[in-house]
């Protein structure tokens, strides 16, 4: 038997955030939550429907390499710069925790001119997840 389901079972991914701290987190939570729920003032003006991108974060360690095709579109889309800027950024609303993470969120609440960060997202992915590639492996 192998020990790849057991060892994954226990393992529990941490997430990093420079001025906030490092976190445990419970394995398969969204990021968007992880974040909120351990103080990070995320914002999440679409409540996490992949529709607004002020939920948008940098990786510096362990970026997922999948990828929702919602938040391929909406990168794709919206953020300023084209193709090239939209590899740089990910939307934590998009994203499970399955691994260690280091990041920076780019639009906190306490940073913005807002009083609050949005409706609160859902515990699952929303809109239900269609799964592909990141974009810069695209
Ligand atoms: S895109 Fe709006 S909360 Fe993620």
């Amino acid at each position: 038997m192998s020990l790849i389901p057991i060892l994954r079972f226990y393992f529990v991914p941490k997430i990093t955030v420079p001025e906030f701290g490092t976190f445990e987190i419970d394995q398969g939570k969204r990021l968007v939550l992880a974040l909120e729920d351990n103080g990070v003032d995320i914002s999440h003006r679409c409540g996490g429907n992949a529709q607004c991108t002020t939920c948008r974060v940098v990786f510096t360690e362990g970026e997922p390499e999948n990828m929702t095709e919602a938040e391929k579109s909406l990168l794709q889309s919206k953020i300023e710069g084209g193709e090239e800027s939209a590899k740089l950024v990910r939307l934590s609303c998009q994203i499970i925790v399955n691994q260690d993470m280091s990041i920076e969120p780019q639009m906190l609440v306490s940073k913005m001119d807002w009083d609050e960060p949005g409706k609160r997202p859902e515990e699952k992915v929303t809109p239900p997840p269609v799964w592909g590639s990141k974009l810069s492996s695209s």
